[in-house]
Parts: C-alpha cells; sequence; structure tokens
C-alpha cells in the first residue's frame, strides 16, 4: 500500500510549535509521507526562522511568501497562492493546526478542490465572535474531515455543534509534546544571564498581542500603565510583538524591561522560572500549566477552560486596577500546585498519526 500523503500547512509562529512534534512523529511512520508548506504570514526571523531552528523542525518545501495585510488580504493571498500548489502536489490529506488566518485559509482551500482536511487543535471555542480566532475555529472545524480535540471542552463544543462523533479523536496537545520535547533545551537556555536577570528573585513575564487589547492606543496605554504600576513590586520582562512595538513609543523608562520577540527555548526558559505570567495569549495558558506557574489571562473568555479547572490560569479581563491587584494578590498567595489535564503527557503527536495512518 502507498504512503498516505499529508501536506501540513503553517504560517504564525504558534503553528509552528505546533508542527513540529508532528512532523516528527509523522517522519517516522512509513505509513505516512509528510510535506510541509509555510505560507509566510509570519516572515521576520525571530517570528519564524528562529522557532524553525529551536524547534528543529525540516524546512518548508515551499513558502507562499504572503506576508502581512487585513484579514480579507491576508486570507485570500493564502487561498490564491495555495491552490495551484495543492493541486500541483495532490496531496491525500492537508493538516492544519490551531485558529489563525492560515489555518483557515488552508483548509478552505483544500476542501473545495476535494482535498480532505485534518484539523489539530480543533473544538476550542471562547464564545467570543469578535476575536479572528474564533471565527476561525468555527469555519475550520466544519470544513474539516478529522477533529484532533485537546481537552473535553473541545469534544462537548463540537458535538453541541452537530459534528460526527466519528470525526473526532481526543489526542492531547501536541502544544506541550513541544514542551516536553524540548525540555532538556530550554533548561540549558543562556537567556537569564544573557538578561542579567537573577532567578532567586521572583520576577513576571508579560505578553501581549490581541487585537482587543494592543489596537487601541487608549487600551495599551492603560495597560501598560498597570504593568509599570506592577514593577514596582517585581521585575517585569515583555517580549514584545512587533504588531505591539509601534504601539509603545517612549515607554521604556517605567521599570518595565520591553525586548525584541524571543526564539521558543528563550522564551520558555524564562517562563519556567517566571514568579507569575500575565498574557492575553492561548498557548501560554497551556504552557504555564504544564510548567506551574501562575497564570494571569487579561481577556474577559478563554476558549482553553481546562487550563482554568486543572491547571494555573485565571481569566481576569483587561481592567488595569484590576490586574494590578489581582497581580499582587497572586504574588501573595501561591497557587495550590496543578494536576496535569488528561492526555497532556508529551504524547499526542503519536496518536494523531495513529489515526492518519489507520485511515490510509
Ligand atoms: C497572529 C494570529 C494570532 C496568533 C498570533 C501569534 C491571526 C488572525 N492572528 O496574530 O491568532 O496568536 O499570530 O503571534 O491569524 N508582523 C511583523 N513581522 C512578522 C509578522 C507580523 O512585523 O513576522 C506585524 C505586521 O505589522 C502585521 C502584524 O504584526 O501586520 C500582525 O501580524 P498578523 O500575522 O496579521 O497577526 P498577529 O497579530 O501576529
Amino acid at each position: 500500500m502507498s504512503a498516505l500523503r499529508v501536506l501540513a500547512v503553517v504560517g504564525a509562529r504558534p503553528n509552528f510549535v505546533k508542527i513540529a512534534p508532528l512532523m516528527r512523529a509523522m517522519a517516522r511512520k512509513p505509513a505516512l509521507e509528510p510535506l510541509l508548506v509555510h505560507t509566510g504570514q509570519h516572515y521576520d526571523g525571530p517570528m519564524s526562522e528562529q522557532f524553525f531552528d529551536d524547534l528543529e523542525i525540516p524546512r518548508p518545501a515551499v513558502n507562499l511568501g504572503v506576508g502581512s495585510g487585513s484579514h480579507a488580504v491576508q486570507t485570500a493571498e493564502v487561498m490564491c497562492r495555495l491552490e495551484p500548489v495543492l493541486e500541483h502536489l495532490r496531496p491525500d490529506l492537508v493538516l492544519v493546526v490551531g485558529d489563525v488566518n492560515s489555518t483557515l485559509a488552508a483548509a478552505l482551500t483544500a476542501v473545495k478542490i476535494g482535498i480532505e482536511v485534518a484539523h489539530v487543535e480543533a473544538g476550542l471555542r471562547s464564545f467570543d465572535r469578535t476575536m479572528p480566532e474564533e471565527i476561525n475555529r468555527v469555519v475550520t472545524d466544519a470544513v474539516s474531515r478529522l477533529l484532533f480535540v485537546t481537552e473535553k471542552s473541545g469534544l462537548t463544543n463540537l458535538l453541541n455543534e452537530g459534528a460526527d462523533p466519528r470525526r473526532i479523536h481526543v489526542v492531547g496537545n501536541v502544544m506541550i509534546d513541544a514542551l516536553e520535547a524540548s525540555r532538556p533545551r530550554w533548561t540549558a537556555s543562556p537567556i537569564f544571564r544573557r538578561l542579567g536577570l537573577d532567578t532567586r528573585r521572583p520576577y513576571a513575564v508579560v505578553t501581549l498581542h490581541r487585537p482587543s487589547n494592543v489596537d487601541d492606543p487608549a487600551s495599551l496605554a492603560a495597560l501598560l500603565d498597570a504593568l509599570e504600576k506592577l514593577a514596582a513590586h517585581l521585575p517585569i520582562v515583555f517580549p514584545v510583538h512587533p504588531r505591539v512595538r509601534a504601539a509603545l513609543g517612549r515607554r521604556g523608562e517605567g521599570g518595565v524591561r520591553y525586548l525584541d520577540p524571543m526564539g521558543y527555548l528563550d522564551f520558555v526558559a524564562l517562563m519556567s522560572r517566571a514568579r507569575l505570567v500575565l498574557t492575553d495569549s492561548g498557548g501560554i495558558q497551556e504552557e504555564t500549566t504544564i510548567l506551574g506557574v501562575p497564570c494571569l489571562t487579561l481577556r474577559d473568555s478563554t476558549e482553553r477552560p481546562v487550563t482554568v479547572t486543572h491547571g494555573t490560569n485565571r481569566v481576569i479581563g483587561a481592567d488595569p486596577g484590576k490586574i494590578v491587584h489581582e497581580a499582587l494578590t497572586s504574588l501573595e498567595h501561591p497557587a495550590a500546585p496543578p494536576a496535569p489535564p488528561p492526555l497532556w503527557d508529551g504524547r499526542a503527536a503519536e496518536r494523531i498519526v495513529e489515526v492518519l495512518a489507520d485511515g490510509r
């Protein structure tokens, strides 16, 4: 029997983390023939190439070079440029991960020319349709034949939306596979020395990039003011997403250390020894849960509720006064040790490739 040709499509930073263990697991499986396409949604060295190096991801066969743009432009560019590649390569299956514009665009392109789609990290729902990622999740799941789920809420959501249970596989979390597989390397990261950060003393790590937090200058300024207040209590390091960089202006004297975007290994190392993480990212809620580091999520909702029920995450919104108050409370009262969510054991990719190989 010939191998199943699986074409994986990635575009943005969190996609790279998720695809790393999948590419490795597929390469080990003779029944599968993996191929990788990069859409080019993220293109700066620290946002893209550094992740390929850190996570030892094979170089993509094709880079579509779509770059930045409005949602319509970016999504449409991926579709226009991916379609001829799919027509030419005619894979048996297109594999997409996560919820970025590249995920949605690749899924739509494939299904419309009769190529089946598998979605890894299916079923997550924030129930907030003002988030671009929520639209991407709902539509991608609706057109995918195989739905790989990280947590029980994903299964419930998909069943509630009428998905065929035979399409759904609860497999665990490939982001945690990546974290565990690279543990020896991030443990050895020189980032603390490079930053002159004393790990014997508590420090906090911040990331912000959600449009709802950073696109409106007044909201962003209020958030940064809150962080600067908190910086009076402990050092704060903040690797800044390019989306936010321009809006920072002359900030930098208020006690928060604003840094360039960081590679995967350095960033995980930095989180692993932090006393507190404040973020609006999705993946970081999951990583802090496994690292056992308290996480305050500066959003009104999470599509990853298991990080609250089992992990270290608290969803506190973006009110500046509340952020300072909750952060100080968290510093005074260490959280109970987390219980890892079911199947977040570093073996999700293996389970996924078993299912893919079975469907050959
Ligand atoms: C995207 C995802 C988001 C994910 C995030 C991770 C969508 C809708 N959003 O958001 O879900 O959490 O990636 O980082 O897909 N830019 C650069 N260099 C780059 C990439 C981006 O300078 O390499 C700047 C550009 O000004 C660009 C802006 O960042 O317009 C936003 O990039 P984009 O990929 O559109 O969205 P993200 O905010 O990165």
